[in-house]
């Protein structure tokens, strides 16, 4: 594996959770596959679960690693060609990448959407700049437009509590406070999506406001319902999470909250212990962090059918997974 992005690069799903729940078993069995090799993991935006759980995963696999926080410490890095760079940028990141690359085996990558450019977005330009200049593999960590590391986890933490063969899934937009970028929700469809193409995979439906649909890239073939209540009926799983306009009814939304988390109608999308009594003693998650009060109550992710830290405790695999097979292409 040369990149890791989307579902379809870890190619046959059952067998990337077969593979899971073994490293779950015994995440040291690989520990031989990364001796004497690195990763850098870079790091554009914050991060606490992502930052740790991968870190954790490589040392899994017996690797050396280095973390940068680019924002911290290191010069700060232009990311446009044909500029001049006469502001407050002092390196160029297709000097960088090269530099970086030198000194490791793998990369991982976070760099948000900056949420003002859509094609520039949505063309995972920083990214595709690190797979292009580094010559060396490179898997998201969240980029612009997905979060394949939480949904690959989020998708083993389904098939772990599930009651029934085929449990039905329910991503809900939730209100916030910031204007917040799509990947976590495009890479939970394109999960649940090709998971739903399995005999005992997920029926999966998708639920926000009007004008909040996403890149249908993502989402080709899933179910809409506007009527959060409608589609919470009968739920096994309610997976809620916020995400702006994704800009495609109105381009010019794109990046913004267009409907706010103070009005009535905002704060009616919040998930609540009357949402929830409408599903199938549903399990409620969210990729964290999440801020209470907006996305969801105390009483709900504090619940016993809360999955928030499991769902975080099984990143550790869907890397540990992830970076393995990236090791065994390189053997
Ligand atoms: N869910 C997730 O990616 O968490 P962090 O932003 O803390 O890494």
């Amino acid at each position: 594996m040369n990149s890791f992005l989307h579902v379809q690069d870890i190619g046959d799903l059952k067998q990337a959770l077969t593979e899971a729940r073994e490293i779950k078993a015994d995440r040291f069995k690989y520990q031989h596959l990364g001796n004497n090799k690195t990763l850098l993991m870079i790091f554009f935006n914050n991060s606490l679960r992502t930052r740790l759980s991968t870190q954790k995963a490589a040392m899994n696999l017996g690797m050396n690693v280095i973390v940068l926080d680019v924002n911290a410490g290191a010069w700060k890095l232009e990311t446009e060609r044909g500029v001049i760079m006469d502001g407050d940028k002092s390196e160029h990141l297709l000097e960088a990448i090269p530099v970086m690359a030198s000194y490791c085996d793998i990369i991982g990558i976070r760099s948000f959407a900056g949420l003002s450019d859509r094609d520039y977005d949505y063309a995972e330009t920083v990214y595709n700049q690190f797979l292009k200049y580094s010559g060396k593999p490179i898997f998201a960590m969240e980029t612009a437009t997905v979060h394949p590391l939480q949904a690959f986890a989020d998708l083993l933490t389904i098939e772990e509590h599930k009651t029934v063969r085929r449990p039905k899934v329910v991503l809900t937009w939730a209100p916030h406070c910031r204007a917040l970028p799509q990947a976590v929700p495009n890479s939970f469809a394109e999960w649940m999506l090709e998971a739903s193409k399995l005999e005992d995979g997920v029926d999966f439906i998708i639920t926000h406001p009007q004008g909040y649909e996403l890149d249908p890239r993502f989402t080709e073939g899933a179910t809409i319902e506007y009527d959060q209540q409608k589609a919470l009926e009968g739920a096994d799983f309610v997976y809620a999470k916020n995400w702006s306009c994704p800009g495609v009814t109105v381009p010019e939304d794109y990046g913004k909250i267009i409907l706010n988390h103070e009005s009535a109608e905002g704060r009616s999308w919040t998930i609540d212990a009357e949402h929830m009594a409408v599903t199938n003693n549903g399990k409620f998650m969210h990729c964290l962090p999440v801020r209470r009060g907006l996305i969801v109550t105390d009483d709900v992710i504090e619940g016993a059918n809360s999955l928030v830290i499991p769902e975080a405790a099984n990143r550790e695999i869907s890397a540990t997974v992830v970076i393995k097979r990236i090791l065994e292409s390189l053997q």
